[in-house]
């Protein structure tokens, strides 16, 4: 019976086994396996070896894939925090930005989050999908085969539900798997009939049991910030939506601090942004187990400074990377250029940043079987044509993988 195949010969394979959630990581920890071979069955890992010892000793148990010359494998890569289900394009609001008006006066204006609101709104469903796809696609051609989508341009009953039934859509559409959010939380929107309070008991009351009824999502996020939501609003919205049962997770110390206290507070499994956090937050993010999730994409697309991601892996939080993919704050929405760039500036290791887009990643979404190349984790692999791993963020994003696997799979 030839049921598994075995993926290679690859020049080298990098494992992520045995590296720990927590802290930094130095690249001569990280298990990187030459010569190698990946075997799968029924879409997950049975092993990763020598090609030749796996080769020898299954022999005509095997389906050998042959592989071009000098490639490196390491697993496909998780997205843990994007806003790809939105229309329209916040260009004009970028050049705005550009001639010195900040984010936060754009939204005072009525631009930001609002205006793609708008646009959002008059979408139809199908066309919904379609952006979604074609996002989540050219995320695949980078190496992301898993990734997180939320909500949050509805802001209203009916098209919130139609943007989480949108992302359900596209996900059996393409084959990476997409991660729903609920972020009605993200603004109370202008056309709201009641305070900020109203609103979000309005999510818990209304929106929130149909999520749940029709299973769109078991996460909900929000944005803990001067123009959207107070600590205080958010406190009592949080703990309503963790007993529903929904996992937490907050935009949280992009402009001001206070979200990441609160997120700890609450057991969020992440909160993400970070850009302000000072020492104090540092330290209770490192002595938590909400994940710290950095997203370069945002600094990069406000020209505001990075997140401390070296402090946080040093003082052993767990740190992940997202690229916060949204029209506003982050429109480039290219993850491994995203993470080149901030390992640059906040000299972080290729296995700090590898382990943030992989198995941390994972972590702060709850989807515990995939992020490393071992046995019974799931067979997503990205594999780029190099000879040795460290080429890839050395290019900066420019090296792109040229081969994909999604539970076993080939997709690219
Ligand atoms: O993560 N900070 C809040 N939300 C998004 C931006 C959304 C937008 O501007 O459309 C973010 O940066
Ligand atoms: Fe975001």
């Amino acid at each position: 019976m030839k049921g598994m195949k075995l993926l290679g010969p690859f020049n080298q394979v990098m494992t992520m086994r045995g590296l720990p959630l927590k802290g930094a990581l130095k690249d001569k920890n990280c298990e990187v396996i030459p010569d190698a071979g990946i075997l799968v069955e029924k879409g997950r890992v049975v092993q990763t070896a020598s090609f030749k010892a796996l080769r020898q000793y299954y022999k005509e148990d095997i389906e050998i894939i042959p592989l071009p010359k000098d490639l490196v494998a390491l697993p496909g890569f998780t997205d843990s925090h994007t806003h790809i289900a939105f229309g329209g394009s916040r260009a004009a609001d970028y050049s705005k930005r550009l001639s010195g008006i900040s984010y936060l006066e754009i939204a005072r204006q009525g631009g930001g989050i609002w205006h793609t609101v708008q646009e959002t709104r008059n979408m139809s469903t199908h066309q919904i999908v379609e952006k979604i796809v074609t996002r989540a696609t050219r995320s695949i051609a980078s190496g992301i085969t898993t990734m997180e989508v939320k909500s949050g341009y509805g802001l209203e009953l009916e098209t919130e539900i139609r943007i989480l039934k949108a992302i359900a859509l596209a996900n059996k559409r393409i084959p990476s798997d997409l991660v729903a959010t609920c972020l009605a939380a993200h603004t109370k929107p202008p056309d709201f009939a009641g305070n900020k309070k109203t609103y979000l008991d309005w999510i818990i009351q209304e929106l929130a049991p149909i999520i749940k009824d029709e299973n769109l999502a078991g996460r909900m996020d929000i944005f803990v910030e001067e123009e959207a939501f107070s600590v205080d609003e958010a406190a009592p919205f949080l703990r309503a939506a963790k007993t529903m049962g929904f996992d937490l997770t907050v935009h949280g110390d992009q402009f001001t601090t206070g979200g990441s206290a609160l997120a700890v507070s609450m057991g969020a499994v992440s909160v993400d942004h970070l850009e302000v956090s000072g020492d104090a937050e540092i330290e209770m993010l490192s002595a938590s187990g909400t994940v710290a999730t950095v997203l370069p994409g945002a600094s990069l697309g406000l020209g505001m400074p990075f997140a401390p991601a070296r402090k946080l892996l040093d003082k052993g939080a767990i740190v992940a990377f997202g690229s916060d993919w949204n029209p506003g704050s982050a429109p480039m929405g290219d993850l491994l250029t995203e993470v080149s760039l901030l390992a640059a500036y906040e000299r972080l290791t290729m296995t700090e940043i590898f382990a943030g887009i992989t198995f941390r990643a994972a972590h702060s979404l709850r989807v515990l079987d995939r992020g490393r190349l071992i046995p019974g984790h799931t067979a997503d692999i990205a594999a780029f044509p190099c000879q040795d791993y460290r080429e890839i963020l050395y290019h900066q994003g420019t090296v792109r993988p040229t081969h994909v696997w999604k539970k076993g799979l080939k997709v690219l």
